[in-house]
């Protein structure tokens, strides 16, 4: 859905994290959406950053792309000043809780120190500007901060207390509550979304679903972790960054908005749907059926049950629903992998080797 339709000043964006998955997505939306506005993209483009998410977008006047860390205060600010920015979406993050559990170092610093370093530069220059309300700071976080839940527990919404199991959603939640406290201490317009799992193009091929399409492509093992019993609630990310531009356009300051498909799935079931697909949709397989390459490894440390999301109040308050089913979503997605070997086969390289090598080994 358009998230307004009123008429609208052109806003300064600054999206930090904008080469990674949904950041670059989220990229693709905006200036879709707004052509008009001033796209600033900060992204230190790590492992998981890649120039080729916009690669499309390249020569566009209004857009600008700056290599830099989000921790690094002297540029942020010199960012926010030189671009006069009036608006932040802020994605920029160390992502993948297998990544945490080998080293949590990179996702405090990053998570908490750089959101942080966010905060202080845009209250500065936020008060500059003369405490404009029509500003804006969207924290982009996660549903892992309020921990699992049972079988039978109502979906998360927000007011559900925090309980992250993860060094990363205990590094998201810790950003949160620095969101949240410069609201309340300095008034500062922010704003939060706490989004369930995420799939579609752009997707780095660690997460679940691209992993599982890349090596059903490759007559790979495909790695369930456990009994493949955990449940995740499934959104098109098309339809996380709509949720974001309804938030930033039509939000109350201070609130956080909790956003989901209504598409909780066992992850067996999942893959399962996904070796369908590819089994349907892709000409040359080295391995049919694709069910075939399913493998049970050791489950993830701490792994959480079962996340779900109550979404009621995005959709009553602000009008937001889904508009991607996961039918048509893992659809698209896997005919988008089909399409693009050129994007996600340089991915695979020694750091991805290695990475593998120490998870599933
Ligand atoms: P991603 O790992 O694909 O991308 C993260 C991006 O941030 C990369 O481009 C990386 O280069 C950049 N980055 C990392 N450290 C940086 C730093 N210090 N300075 C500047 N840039 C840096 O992540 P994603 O899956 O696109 O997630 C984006 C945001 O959405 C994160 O905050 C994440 O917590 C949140 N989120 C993700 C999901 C999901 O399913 N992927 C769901 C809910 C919320
Ligand atoms: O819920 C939102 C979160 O979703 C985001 O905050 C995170 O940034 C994002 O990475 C994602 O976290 P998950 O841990 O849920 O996603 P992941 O794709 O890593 O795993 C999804 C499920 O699949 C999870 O239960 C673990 C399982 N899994 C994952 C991998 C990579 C496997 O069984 N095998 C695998 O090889």
């Amino acid at each position: 859905m358009q998230a307004t339709n009123q008429a609208r000043s052109p806003r300064n964006i600054l999206i930090t994290g904008g080469a990674g998955f949904i950041g670059s997505n989220f990229v693709h939306h905006w200036c879709g959406q707004y052509p008009g506005d001033r796209v600033v993209v900060l992204d230190a483009l790590t492992y998981a950053g890649n120039r080729n998410n916009l690669v499309d977008l390249e020569g566009k006047a209004n857009l600008r792309f700056v290599q830099g860390d989000i921790c690094d205060r002297a540029l942020v600010d010199q960012l926010f000043q030189a671009e006069n920015i009036d608006t932040v979406a802020h994605f920029a993050a160390e992502s993948h809780v297998d990544r945490s559990i080998l080293g949590p170092g990179a996702f405090v610093q990053t998570n908490v120190v750089g959101t942080f370093t966010l905060l202080e530069a845009f209250r500065q220059h936020w008060m500059n500007r003369g405490k404009l309300e029509s500003d804006r700071f969207l924290h982009v976080s996660t549903d892992e901060v309020y921990g699992s839940l049972e079988p039978n527990d109502p979906g998360f919404s927000e007011t559900t207390p925090y309980a992250p199991n993860s060094p990363y959603s205990a590094s998201k939640a810790g950003s949160d509550h620095l969101v949240r406290a410069y609201f309340h201490t300095y008034g500062m317009p922010t704003l939060m979304t706490n989004c369930s799992n995420n799939y579609g193009p752009y997707h780095f091929p660690e997460k679940l679903i691209p992993l599982m399409c890349i090596n059903i492509l490759l007559g790979k093992a495909l790695p369930v972790y456990g009994d493949g019993q955990n449940i995740r609630d499934w959104l098109y990310v098309g339809d996380h960054c709509s949720a974001i531009d309804t938030v930033i356009h039509r939000g109350q300051p201070g609130e956080s908005y909790n956003v989901g498909g209504n598409n909780e799935v066992k992850n067996l079931d999942l893959v399962h749907t996904l070796c369908d697909l590819m089994d349907e949709l892709a000409p040359d397989l080295p391995i049919r059926p694709s069910r075939e390459l399913i493998t049970f490894v050791k489950d993830r440390p701490g792994h959480d049950r079962r996340y779900a999301i109550d979404a009621t109040k995005i959709s009553t308050e602000l009008g937001w629903t889904p508009s991607v089913t996961v039918e048509v979503g893992l659809r698209k997605t896997i005919e988008w992998y089909l399409s693009n070997k050129d994007w996600w086969e340089p991915l695979l390289s020694e750091e991805y080797k290695a990475y593998y090598q120490k998870v599933y080994a």
